[in-house]
């Protein structure tokens, strides 16, 4: 009989028989283990998103690691990470998808005024508003990566003019991306939906504070599903109090699960989402979960190696 191969698993422990029947259909000897099984220092991968810290650092034989999501934060940020390890990500052509369909939503949700239509539906009252035509409108996406991209070409085919950033230059049909501090800035001033898929790094950690959101487009939609700790909340309160912009759509806050009574709940400007909008699927990463789990076993790098130095 094979050797069982032992994988670490530390994430939510409802997936975890669902993750073993899956991955098991691939690797019949795979064996998932959570840290408390007496098989725990067999492992030599970690499956998780977000391990608590000295879950890597304590496991001496791990090689490596595969995060559960597309981001990687929750398994660098404020923890030890030995650099000797290799570090996978999803890159799941599901959850950019996915990621589309819940951006439309909240874009197309403002742009056709649902919440003014329900309301008048409400009162029976048939009142219609002149039409916005889609190409009057912009779209920025914040961030051009496997997500991003996949977004800002769908908002770019259905007739929005889209726009987008990026740290490096890139080319992308039907978008004309930026990058840089002044495509920043030109995001900024342009979107109509300014939204955001940025992963979390130093560098947009609070980036969209007071000052990003005085350079936005007066009346415009913030839309975020990047990572919560990029938005300074209370700025964001006060730039719709203002009337700075008029709106957020947000599924990732600076704490989840957003407290109760937190002012972001049942301000009438902000519409929150428990963190949703693009889902992990055993079923549609099991095959580069198997791929990463093999590469790391035999010392190669996986198909979706993370930089550590990047951060992303
Ligand atoms: P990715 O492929 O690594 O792409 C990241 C994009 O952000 C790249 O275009 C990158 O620029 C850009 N970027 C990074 N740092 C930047 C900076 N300082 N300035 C300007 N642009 C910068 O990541 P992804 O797979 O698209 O995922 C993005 C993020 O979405 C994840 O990290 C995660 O936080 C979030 N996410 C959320 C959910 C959810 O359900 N809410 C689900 C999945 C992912 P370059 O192209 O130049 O490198
Ligand atoms: C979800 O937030 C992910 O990182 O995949």
């Amino acid at each position: 009989m094979q050797e069982p191969i032992h994988v670490l698993y530390y994430n939510d422990a409802g997936r975890m028989d669902q993750w073993q029947k899956t991955l098991g259909r691939m690797l019949p000897s795979l064996k998932l283990v959570t840290a408390d099984s007496p098989d725990a220092d067999k492992a030599d991968v970690l499956m998780t998103w977000n391990p608590p810290n000295g879950l890597i650092a304590d496991h001496h034989n791990l090689k490596g690691v595969i995060s559960l999501g597309q981001g990687v934060d929750h398994v660098l940020k404020g923890k030890t990470f030995p650099p000797h390890l290799k570090l996978a990500r999803l890159v799941d052509p599901f959850m950019a998808d996915s990621m589309a369909e819940w951006v439309l939503l909240a874009i197309l949700e403002k742009h056709r005024e649902r919440d003014a239509y329900r309301d008048l539906e409400k009162r029976q009252e048939w009142v219609q508003f002149e039409q916005r035509l889609a190409g009057d409108y912009c779209v920025a996406v914040m961030g051009l990566g496997a997500i991003g991209s996949v977004v800002a070409q769908k908002a770019a085919m259905m007739g929005f003019r889209t726009i987008g950033w990026s740290r490096t230059a890139k080319t992308l049909s039907g978008v004309d991306a930026r990058h840089g501090d002044d495509g920043f800035i030109a995001c900024l001033g342009e979107a109509d939906y300014l939204v955001s898929i940025l992963p979390l790094t130093p560098e947009t950690t609070d980036l969209y504070d007071a000052g990003t959101f005085a350079r936005m487009k007066p009346g415009a939609v913030f839309i975020n599903s990047g990572r919560g700790l990029q938005v300074v909340e209370d700025d964001l309160i006060a730039a719709i109090d203002n009337g700075m912009i008029s709106a957020a759509v947000l599924d990732v806050t600076r704490t989840e699960p957003l407290p109760g009574g937190h002012p972001l709940w049942d301000h009438p400007g902000v519409t929150i989402w428990p963190h949703v909008s693009a889902q992990t699927s055993e079923i549609s990463a099991a095959p580069q979960v198997v791929e990463a789990i093999k590469a790391i076993r035999a010392g190669r790098e996986p198909e979706n190696n993370v930089d550590i130095s990047r951060g992303y």
